[in-house]
């Protein structure tokens, strides 16, 4: 990260060295004269707003978030989100350039984390509920939204007879790609992929790429439009008890299954299977969820 130039820099290498060893409030300052030099800075700004809200100075650090917004409205270091913590208001998703720019970064160690440190088994799940739903045949055309790596197209394979993905990051496209066992990849947005595709799909999945989306409207509808009657929707969510959905700290989204089960009722979908699963671990400790199967009727 350089602002471009010299002075900036130093200080700025200074102040994330007071940052890290705990005295937050001193690298506020050493950050707020190192944005005297370069206003416009919008990793700089950004820095300082982290800091400040370190530092316990949450008022301080919403208006400096806002203002790195300004410098940076496609949101790439994900300000959104932080305030949306900070203020309590939860916003409707991930702003897309922070899931691409966290993706792209994760993509190389991403399957080993997931497998070895999360004990992510999502892909695992869900193809244990498609067969319970759909014990014979394969599916016609099957496709993955936010196919990251390909880690459920390699479950789903041997069930499909067509399989298309989509994910917001090329990095994560590509290990998807290096797997050879999808028909067609795209990078992008799940919903705009979905409304823009050509032909009908029966079977349609989403493995932990819904804890990236608060309100899943748009989605349901994009989804029922584009499958068959009798198609299927498979997906995780994180699961937490109440109404609606809320941003946890770890800036995935957690869902109900009140708010799955009104939504599935609204677009038409029966439900085949909604129960709680724990697809993955944070910090050592498994993380609520729900695996869901509906069928368009
Ligand atoms: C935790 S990974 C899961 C990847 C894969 N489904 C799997 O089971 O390994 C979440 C993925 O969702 C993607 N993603 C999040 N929001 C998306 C969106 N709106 N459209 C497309 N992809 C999205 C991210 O880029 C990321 O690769």
């Amino acid at each position: 990260m350089s602002s471009r130039n010299l002075t900036a820099d130093r200080r700025f290498a200074y102040a994330l060295m007071l940052r890290r060893d705990g005295d937050a409030e001193a690298a506020a300052d050493v950050l707020t004269q190192t944005l005297e030099l370069v206003p416009d800075w919008p990793e700089g700004r950004f820095a300082l707003a982290e800091t400040l809200a370190e530092a316990g100075r949450k008022y301080d650090a919403i208006p400096v978030y806002e203002a790195y917004l300004a410098l940076d409205p496609a949101d790439s270091m994900g300000a959104a989100v932080k305030l949306a913590l900070l203020t309590e208001v939860a916003p409707a998703a991930m702003p897309e350039a922070y899931l691409r720019r966290l993706f792209d970064e994760y993509a190389p160690r991403f399957e080993k984390a997931l497998r070895e440190k999360l004990l992510y088994r999502a892909p695992e799940l869900l193809r244990a509920a498609l067969d319970e739903v759909q014990p014979e045949g394969t599916f016609a055309r099957v496709f993955d939204l936010g196919c990251g790596t390909g880690l459920a197209g390699v479950v789903l394979r041997e069930r499909a007879a067509w399989l298309g993905g989509v994910d917001l990051s090329a990095a994560m496209v590509k290990g998807a790609r290096d797997k050879n066992i999808y028909d067609v990849l795209t990078v992008g947005d799940m919903v705009a992929a979905l409304n823009t595709m050509d032909e009908q799909c029966d079977l349609i999945v989403a493995a932990d790429v819904l804890t990236y989306v608060g309100n899943l409207a748009a989605v349901f509808t994009a989804v029922r439009q584009r499958l068959t009657p009798g198609g299927l929707f498979a997906f995780t969510v994180q699961r937490h008890d109440g109404d609606g959905f809320v941003l946890g700290a770890e800036h995935r989204f957690s869902h109900g299954r009140n708010y799955i089960e009104a939504l599935s009722a609204q677009h038409s979908f029966d439900v085949s299977v909604l129960r709680p699963a724990v697809s993955r671990q944070e910090k050592g400790v498994d993380v609520p969820g729900l695996l869901a199967v509906l069928r368009a009727n």
